[in-house]
């Protein structure tokens, strides 16, 4: 196949998405970051340059939903898969194209995407839909005015002494623009600020229909997303074609993505609609949660803000995603229904002795190790791990079914690396232990979302050994320690991977960087 190379400098920067000036983290001096594009079974190569200064940090790289098989050190995650990228370093990913569709990829460190640490990745297939025009990916992602650090450390702190872990973002970005209003900044803050930043522009071809690559590339909010006057046919969900169903409005979680069919047969080639993506203030955090960005039939004059107005769809407040029984892949595949192994990974919060507000998956909450990878370890036959990496080891069991409960009040888009979960059954309340949707067909995915008091159930087929971070996406839950570790065949790893070479070296140069620096 072909080699499809890409290479990335990362830096700070200085730059105003939504006319807020804002630090941010910049690739290739690009926000978003540069697309990655490649056809089916290709291979994808980047290089990443550290180059972040002022102050120093780490970073790493994690491309979004791809399997990984045979190449889990390529997966990018700091302390579980590889040690961080050193300041000064730079690091080569090298993986393939293993599923085709609409997907991301984005900073694993920290919570560093947050800052645009992200970007467009779009893998062409096989097409289960006609459509005339590639409208390319529409990246939906909350911002936060302060830097993600900051954010952090106010996710992190105590809450007798301001911890919230619940942080609400500034503005809500549709491929990086939207206005902000300036007058609501905080009394005092002198930051530079411009109401006019300006929104991003689509063109429709009238008679033709379009596809959208709809990407929840934000750090918490769950966006619920709508093009005034016209219905859209969702054919993909995440890296899953399915069988196309008709909508007006597409929920996604953090992490999620939905390819979506819009034809535009309304009103004349003059005409003008807006495209909205409204972060939900039932299940999200955000002072300005509507985000908008206009669209224009190819006559249109692209100097006037349309005036159509939204679909009159209540938001159903359940933070799901559309029911389970309406996607359905396009491609059937039939999970086990005697699964060699069957888990609970329940989630759960809690409030330690030192007043910190916790996360846990399974009863423990995780703390990595950025020097010691699990993946380094397992290869190496060692299987006993510290508590807080919060490992599951399901040993060579060949079939694995989780069922996760959800007692807490948060709804969370739950991700598994590695892998596309079959979701057996979501819903309300505790799974009754029997019911399936779709049996012979179920949806499957790489994020799932999980509301609040409900449960969600998934099911792998345990075909590929490695250690698979299994967490919720929203960047401030994984800081406070959401997220597992899938120990997936440990007998097997080393003899189906091999360890490439340059990946200790990221050890070695993070140990030798830190000896001198240290890590927040
Ligand atoms: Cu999109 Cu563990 O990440």
């Amino acid at each position: 196949g072909v080699i499809r190379s890409y290479d990335f400098t990362v830096k700070r920067g200085l730059i105003a998405p939504d006319g807020y000036q804002k630090n941010v983290l910049l690739i290739n001096d690009q926000f978003p970051g540069p697309a990655i594009e490649a056809n089916w079974g290709d291979t994808i190569q980047v290089t990443v340059h550290n180059q972040i200064t002022g102050p120093e940090e780490g970073t790493s790289f994690h491309w979004h939903g791809l399997l990984q098989k045979q190449t889990p050190w390529m997966d990018g995650v700091p302390g579980v898969e590889q040690c961080p990228i050193a300041p000064g370093e730079s690091f080569t990913y090298q993986f393939q194209a293993d599923l085709y569709g609409t997907s991301w990829y984005h900073s694993h460190y920290s919570a560093q995407y947050s800052d645009g640490l992200l970007g467009p990745m779009i893998i062409h297939g096989p097409e289960n839909a006609d459509y005339d025009i590639d409208l390319g990916p529409v990246l939906l992602t909350d911002t936060y005015h302060k830097p993600y650090y900051e954010t952090v450390k106010v996710v992190m702190a105590p809450l007798d002494q301001g911890g919230n872990p619940r942080p609400a973002s500034d503005n809500n970005l549709i491929n990086g623009k939207m206005d902000f209003d300036c007058s609501t900044v905080a009394e005092g803050d002198t930051t530079p600020c411009n109401s006019n930043a300006g929104i991003s522009k689509f063109t429709f071809t009238t008679g033709k229909t379009h596809r959208l690559r709809l990407i929840n590339a934000g750090a918490e909010g769950l966006q619920r997303f709508s093009i005034d006057g016209h219905k859209m046919t969702v054919i993909a969900n995440d890296f899953v074609p399915i069988q196309p169903y008709e909508t007006t409005v597409v929920t996604l979680g953090a992490g999620q993505r939905s390819d979506v069919l819009v034809t535009a047969n309304q009103g004349s080639a003059q005409s003008a609609f807006w495209m909205r993506s409204n972060i939900s203030t039932i299940c999200s955090s955000s002072n300005q949660p509507n985000a908008l960005a206009a669209i224009y039939y190819d006559k249109a004059d692209t100097n006037k803000a349309p005036t159509s107005t939204a679909w009159d769809v209540p938001d159903p407040g359940t933070c799901a995603n559309d029911d389970l029984s309406l996607t359905v892949p396009y491609y059937p595949l039939t999970p086990t229904d005697h699964p060699a192994t069957t888990r609970h990974l329940d989630i759960n919060s809690e409030v330690n002795a030192t007043n910190h507000f916790l996360w846990t998956v399974d009863g423990g909450t995780f703390r990595s190790d950025y020097n010691s990878p699990t993946l380094l370890l397992a290869n190496e036959g060692n299987f006993t791990y510290p508590p807080e990496w919060n490992v599951k080891n399901f040993g060579s069991n060949s079939t694995i079914r989780v069922i996760v409960n959800n007692p807490t009040s948060s709804s969370h888009p739950m991700h598994l690396h590695g892998h596309n979960m079959f979701i057996l059954h979501e819903g309300p309340g505790a799974w009754d232990g029997t019911s399936i949707t779709n049996p012979n067909n179920p949806q499957r995915r790489d994020v799932q979302m999980l509301r609040p008091g409900g449960h969600i159930v998934w099911q792998i087929n345990a075909d590929n050994p490695g250690v698979w971070p299994f967490h919720c996406h929203i960047v401030w839950h994984l800081s406070a320690g959401f997220y597992a570790t899938i120990l997936e065949r440990p007998a097997d790893i080393e003899k189906y991977s091999q360890i490439p070479m340059i990946m200790p070296q990221t050890c070695t140069d993070w140990a030798a960087w830190t000896k001198n620096n240290v890590p927040d």
